[in-house]
């Protein structure tokens, strides 16, 4: 079996996403066509070409830019029914998707529309592929804390549909500290929080996350590895670190895949998964992830299933469907194994006489 079959079948969880990092330019080009947005490029080419970052805000002025095209709930819907079909292709059993209302509310599209267009898309894919999916919440760290305040309290009528909130957006110079009472407000209304940190910000950041807004896992968390008592800390209380690799690769983060530092992470005994942050813009789906760290980085078959058995340990989800996700995973890799034993056997002359 080949390491892209192995990454196929291996049952797994992503747990960063951006919704909105998920508008195909096929799609992108279809929705300002249908809405009447005017946008700078007139095909698909042209759109992939302009997806070359040198940093974190050159890639979020596209981004925002391109979030104009989502208007009806018909939009909101279709990039997300496109996003969870590809990943059930990927092997994606549950998925966890950030999504940023302030993006649309602040565009003048009601947050109901939102949710509307969103929620019956991951029902249907529930019903028509089996993926389960969870909301998650984030707030546009370049705002004030208040706003993100008036967001939480906006998404009150949906609070049995949302599974938690997290910060995401320009990260220098907006250090988590600024949202600590946003993050209690939160944690004290039973949600779950994750915060970006430590992608172009430093360990402190990640740091911060940690101690003041007690988050339950960490969003990208690279720069962990300059802390060693952190590392510790986050090993010891097994705080997951939802890493991103091609993202890290597009927005220059690191240098090349062979210097990417998810081998280091896993090595120090942290909880990493591997996730597609926003998949069209950054050139890959999550399979596309994993077989980019294997690649340069040599991951053996073990070492992808055991990121996969920690996409499901990390994953908010309820203990039953987390016990038959790794009992999946268990299988596959049963499977593998004899897949190549046969493969092995075949090659033998006794097999052939
Ligand atoms: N970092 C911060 N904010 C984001 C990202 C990211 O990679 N993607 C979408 N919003
Ligand atoms: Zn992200």
């Amino acid at each position: 079996m080949t390491p892209e079959q192995f990454i196929a079948g291996l049952p797994k969880a992503e747990l960063h996403m951006h919704i909105e990092g998920s508008i195909e330019p096929a799609l992108m080009l279809a929705l300002a066509r249908r809405n009447g947005v005017a946008i700078r490029w007139q095909t698909e080419a042209e759109l992939r070409d302009a997806y070359r970052f040198t940093r974190l805000q050159d890639f979020l002025d596209l981004y925002y830019d391109g979030c104009r095209v989502l208007l009806q709930v018909a939009d909101f819907h279709e990039v997300t029914r496109d996003y969870l079909r590809r990943a059930h292709a990927d092997g994606v059993r549950h998925a966890e998707m950030f999504l940023g209302p302030q993006g649309h509310t602040t565009r003048g599209v009601p947050l109901a529309v939102v949710m509307q267009g969103v929620l019956s898309a991951m029902e249907a894919a529930e019903a028509e592929d089996g993926i389960t999916s969870g909301l998650i919440l984030v707030a546009q760290r370049h705002r004030s804390e208040e706003e993100a305040m008036a967001l939480l309290a906006e998404a009150e009528p949906w609070y049995g549909r949302i599974l938690g909130f997290g910060l995401g957006g320009a990260e220098l110079g907006h250090p988590p500290s600024k949202f600590e009472r946003f993050f209690a407000r939160c944690r004290e209304l039973g949600f779950k929080v994750t915060a970006h940190a430590g992608e172009e910000g430093p360990a402190a950041y990640v740091r911060e996350a940690v101690e003041l807004l007690h988050v339950d896992r960490l969003d990208h968390g690279n720069a962990s590895l300059e802390d060693p008592a952190l590392v510790q800390e986050l090993a010891r209380r097994r705080i997951p670190l939802t890493v991103c690799p091609l993202s890290n690769l597009k927005l220059q983060v690191v240098t090349d895949m062979a210097a990417h530092p998810l081998k280091k992470l896993m090595d120090a005994g942290l909880c990493v998964t591997v996730n597609s942050d926003d998949p069209s813009y950054f050139g890959g789906y999550v399979n596309d992830n994993y077989l980019a760290c294997q690649q340069a980085l040599g991951l053996t078959q073990a070492e992808l299933a055991q990121l996969a058995r920690q996409s499901f340990e990390a994953a908010f989800m309820p203990e039953a469907q987390r016990a038959q996700a790794l009992a999946a995973i268990d299988a596959w890799v049963a499977l593998a194994d004899t897949d190549v034993t046969a493969a092995a056997t075949s090659l033998l002359p006794e097999a052939s006489a």
